[in-house]
């Protein structure tokens, strides 16, 4: 009897500990998301000043800014709406309205797979959140310019369009950055053929038998044979590049969401299951899993939080939201989080771009910024 009262008792801690460390961590995020806005009004200050272009990263004390046609242009006015979101603060949203309209010439614009990132996180938030025709008839024409870059030999989508191989029709390059950019056509609808292909395409040629993924995969776009696997971003052909990583764990989440395709759930689980144990103490990920070179990538850990959250959503499996809490306690501590006025504005420190470049190493990323913004309200929901 003393037995199971001290059993019961222990229990009761236990839930009591567990309890306020989750209410704390919940403190935390909205304090976070308090200062995120304070960060996302002053860069919309500054950028409107600088006619149609969005924030890219904060290097050598300058904001440094990008085109429309930039990957990166979608993610500045995506968090504005997601903190829209959260604040229901009518600037924000005026704002938000504002740097998505700079995007519209991205409307039948063929010559990048990232539309999705570009077009889904800006005006895909706008319409969600406003239900505004305008903007769904943007994600629409977008995607069906994207929907042209679909080689049905190969497929899947094309990513980049200039390739190493002398031979060019031998470089028909996907990166698994690319699942990414399925969840706007998904969501249009029309495109199912295209997306499952690719996904399928991916889960066939990008993994390698222990769940982490090949940053690019080159086909032969004549044949669909496979010419190359290598990397670009990260350390090595054979290595785990971080954020690479953190993107087919989203991506195949995200598609498990929009197909209820158990196939697409069980690649997430074991990437995440071979993701988990690698990660070092403050659960932010080296920029390359395998690189000795150590220089953390907080956008690969935002990235990855988010995803965990949604895929504990599915699972109920403890460890995809412990892990989660554990990248969250960490990006919202003073050792990720920008104060106000630093940063050049930016939420995150700590992010890398392109580390075998040189170029965006140890700064501050709009994609970072996003998807901390995102878990980090993903969390709150819970
Ligand atoms: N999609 C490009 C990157 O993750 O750097």
């Amino acid at each position: 009897m003393k037995k199971i009262f001290t059993i019961v008792l222990c229990a009761a801690a236990l839930t009591l500990v567990s309890c306020g460390e989750r209410c704390q961590l919940k403190k935390d995020l909205k304090k976070a998301l308090e200062t995120a806005v304070v960060h996302e009004k002053a860069q919309a200050v500054y950028m409107e000043g600088i006619e149609g272009k969005s924030p890219q990263t904060f290097i050598d004390g300058k904001i440094k800014v990008a085109n429309p046609h930039s990957w990166i242009s979608g993610f500045f006015p995506g968090s504005l709406w997601l903190l829209y979101e959260h604040t229901g603060d009518e600037q924000l949203k005026t704002y938000a309205d504002k740097f998505t309209r700079r995007l519209e010439v991205l409307k039948d614009y063929k010559g990048t797979h990232d539309l999705g990132f570009m077009v889904f996180c800006s005006y895909g938030n706008a319409y969600r959140l406003t239900g505004d025709e305008y903007y769904k008839s943007i994600i629409e024409q977008a995607s069906a310019a994207l929907a042209t870059r679909f080689d049905p030999e190969v497929g899947c989508i094309r990513s980049w369009n200039t390739g190493r191989k002398e031979k060019p029709e031998e470089d028909f390059m996907v990166i698994i950055d690319n699942m990414m950019n399925l969840e706007m056509l998904e969501w249009v609808g029309g495109y199912e053929n295209i997306t499952r292909t690719h996904a399928n395409t991916t889960i066939k040629n990008h993994f390698r038998p222990d769940y982490s993924t090949y940053h690019v995969v080159a086909y032969n776009e004549l044949t669909g044979e496979i010419t190359d696997k290598r990397t670009a971003q990260g350390n090595a052909d054979d290595s785990a590049w971080a954020r690479g990583q953190s993107w087919g764990l989203y991506g195949y989440t995200m598609m498990y969401r929009m197909t209820k395709d158990k196939a697409y759930l069980d690649q997430a689980v074991n990437i995440a299951n071979y993701l988990i144990p690698r990660l070092p103490e403050d659960a932010i990920p080296n920029w390359d899993y395998d690189a000795e070179a150590q220089c953390k990538d907080s956008s690969a850990g935002a990235i990855m939080a988010s995803a965990l959250i949604e895929l504990y959503g599915f699972t109920q499996n403890e460890l995809y939201i412990e892990t989660a809490e554990r990248q969250l306690r960490s990006l919202s501590s003073d050792a990720y989080l920008a104060q106000p006025g630093e940063n050049g504005n930016f939420i995150l420190k700590h992010g890398v771009g392109h580390y075998p470049a040189k170029s965006e190493v140890d700064v501050p990323l709009s994609y970072g910024d996003y998807y901390f913004i995102e878990a980090s309200m993903r969390y709150l929901a819970l």
